[in-house]
């Protein structure tokens, strides 16, 4: 019997995503935290060959954040505790908005209230700004005092998100934790609230200890881990949710590599953030983008959102056969 040939190449490719009314030139967006509020990285990586960068948190006051250290490496990861640094919105509006707009690429601008009236608020005043294409509801800080609780409660997660939809005429993504008992229903709640987007997953807790000292690093104790470590959660949490709702979701956690980002279309991301692998290098979005597109050209796919959500489970294998009698086989087809 021979194999069945490989597919040919695609001839032509396209890479276009669509959340909302947002059209996304391919699926690949900078995560929030990650990548400044983008045009710090103008100079340094052609950002018009990604979907979009989603901005830094704009918190309605200044923020000086937590105190050092906010960052440790951990095997495969990495753990922050910055607690939402940033200068506030009057000072994103006077000193950087305007550079925002000569970006290349769809700039995606995320938001943390201290309540939900600041949540709305500065949805309201998001909506009055020239050069946004879409807004990021940061429901999900675990580094802030408060910040886990707008996306852990089912009915407040979705009277925020109403209460925004009101307010705001673009795409609305909820920036989702994983950090609760059931992200499903909070998901659910979410879409009920009117949300564009769901944007899963943000960082998982965790904590690290100097144990010559018996102190933690942070000096909050926790803090939110990234990276390659929370890929295969992360990925549950994303085919659970989105085989669970009816808009798109934005896979997040730990994408790295082409096949990371292909496995997230499968399993029912329309887009997917990258985070940790900005830290190691501002251009990996860039190269993440062109290597994906290399890889659904060579898989033969013309359109890569026919990849989106198509995940099915393995067919179990064969029974094996019984054993034959007086052998020594105790099950599975490796004789010991
Ligand atoms: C931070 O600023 O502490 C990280 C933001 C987040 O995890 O939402």
């Amino acid at each position: 019997m021979t194999a069945p040939s490989a597919p040919p190449p695609a001839a032509s490719v396209s890479m276009a995503v669509r959340i909302g009314s947002l059209e996304l030139r391919n699926p690949i967006l900078t995560a929030s935290g990650t990548y400044g509020l983008g045009y710090e990285f103008a100079r340094l990586a052609d950002l018009s060959k990604i979907g979009g960068v989603v901005g830094k948190t704009v918190t309605m006051t200044p923020r000086i954040g937590n105190p050092p250290p906010r960052t440790f490496e951990t095997a495969g990861g990495m753990l922050n505790s910055i607690g939402l640094m940033n200068p506030g919105w009057d000072g994103f509006v006077r000193d950087t908005l305007p550079r925002i707009r000569e970006l290349p690429c769809p700039f995606i601008l995320n938001v943390a209230g201290k309540s939900e009236d600041e949540f709305v608020e500065l949805t309201r005043r998001a909506g009055e700004l020239v050069g946004i294409a879409a807004l990021e509801l940061n429901l999900s800080c675990p580094n802030v005092a408060g910040g886990l609780d707008f996306s852990a409660k089912p009915e407040l997660t979705e009277r925020i998100v109403a209460r925004c939809r009101a307010v705001y005429p673009l795409p609305i993504f909820a920036k989702l934790s994983p950090n609760v008992g059931d992200i499903v229903a909070i998901a659910q709640a979410a879409e009920r609230g009117g949300a564009d987007a769901l944007s899963c997953v943000n960082t998982y807790l965790g904590t690290a200890i100097d144990w010559r000292r018996a102190k933690t690093i942070f000096p909050r104790g926790i803090a939110g881990l990234s990276g390659p470590a929370i890929k295969p959660m992360a990925l549950l949490a994303t085919m659970r949710v989105a085989a669970a709702v009816k808009i798109p979701v934005v896979g997040i956690g730990g994408i790295a590599k082409a096949d990371d980002v292909l496995e997230y279309l499968v399993a029912g991301a329309t887009a997917v953030q990258i985070g940790t692998a900005c830290f190691w290098d501002p251009g990996h979005p860039v190269r993440l983008a062109a290597d994906v597109e290399t890889a659904v050209r060579t898989a033969g796919i013309c359109d890569v959102q026919t990849l989106i959500g198509t995940v099915q489970p393995s067919p179990a294998p064969a029974a094996n056969p019984a054993p034959a009698p007086g052998s020594c086989n105790v099950g599975g087809t490796n004789p010991r």
